[in-house]
């Protein structure tokens, strides 16, 4: 199974990508003990040299210039060669990109999980709601390789109130939520010093620690959706398959039986997803800033 390429992105500097990318690279390989790429799509690589001053055993960072390149083709021909390099050394991909729209929207479906940061501030909400609505194709789509979306509430002066500004906006995309980000200006002097797992101020590290344990349980979740789809197309010798009695949704192809790769995504996903949201309204209605990746799917 290949490693999980996470994109970190938005239309709009400043929102947090660069902070969020290099602590959740720091995060995983530090608390998960996973090997970690980090490539840092931008110009200022702000994400690389962040780790390039604080190293982290397990993290590899990578530079690779492509907002600023103008030939749309060799900006994702570039993309995808970093993309394959990181891959070959790690168990997680981070990439920080600031979307421009040279992109094509086909590059999303390189990875499995996208996290878009945003403020609460009512035209970076607006921001959010016409960038990811132009990729509603890719993240409602039905195919296999259809990336997850997270929106990650970032740089938040209430915290008390985001879930029911994000329950009441409505998205055309299905997406998935994690715990808020509070803006603080200790999280400011961390850069190229240290990590916000590492901060003295309790509520942000708090506050990190839990989008971090969320988006463990996303990647372990995308894990079980692979792992059911890769055992769903495995071509099994017929003397091994216990569906041989039966017969059931198998159809034999000279002595091997050939079973039906499925598109349906794991019970199990469905019913944690299903889990999550009834979390997230009871949080939401005690004013409690609990995890969730709850499933919000709305349609405008
Ligand atoms: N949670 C936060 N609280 C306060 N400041 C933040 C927070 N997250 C990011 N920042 C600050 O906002 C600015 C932009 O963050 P950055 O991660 O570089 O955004 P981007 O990569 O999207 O341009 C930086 O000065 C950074 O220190
Ligand atoms: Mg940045």
């Amino acid at each position: 199974m290949g490693p999980i390429k996470i994109l970190v992105t938005s239309q709009k500097g400043g929102v947090g990508k660069s902070t969020l990318t290099a602590n959740l690279a720091a995060y995983f390989a530090q608390f998960q003990r996973r090997q970690v790429a980090l490539i840092d799509f931008d110009h200022q690589a702000s994400s690389y040299h962040w780790i390039e001053c604080v190293p982290v055993s397990g993290v590899t960072p990578v530079i690779c210039d492509v907002v600023t390149e103008r030939d749309p083709q060799l900006a994702v021909l570039k993309m995808k060669q970093a993309l394959r390099a990181a891959e070959r050394v790690s168990d997680i991909v981070f990439a920080d990109l600031t979307w421009v729209n040279i992109f094509p929207q086909s590059l999303l479906l390189e990875f499995d999980l996208v996290l878009v940061p945003t403020s609460l501030s009512k035209v970076e909400m607006a921001s959010t709601i016409e960038f990811v609505s132009r990729f509603a194709g890719v993240f409602n789509g039905a195919g296999e390789r259809r990336p997850e979306l997270a929106l990650v509430p970032s740089r938040l002066h209430r915290t008390q109130d985001y879930l029911d500004i994000f329950s009441q906006t409505n998205f055309p995309v299905k997406f998935g939520l994690t715990s808020p980000l509070p803006f603080d200006l200790d999280i400011q002097s961390l850069y190229g010093q240290d990590y916000i797992f590492n901060t003295p101020n309790p509520e942000c590290r708090e506050r990190f620690f839990q989008i971090g344990r969320e988006i463990e349980r996303t990647l372990q979740s995308i894990h079980r959706s692979r792992e059911h789809e890769e055992t769903a197309s495995k071509v099994t010798p017929i003397w091994q398959n216990p569906k041989r009695r039966t017969g059931l949704g198998a159809s034999v192809l000279d002595g091997f039986v050939f079973e039906q790769r499925s598109r349906a995504r794991p019970a199990q996903t469905l019913q944690a997803q299903a889990q999550a949201r009834v979390q997230a309204q009871a949080a939401a209605k005690a004013g409690a800033f609990e995890s969730l990746m709850g499933m919000f799917r709305k349609r405008m």
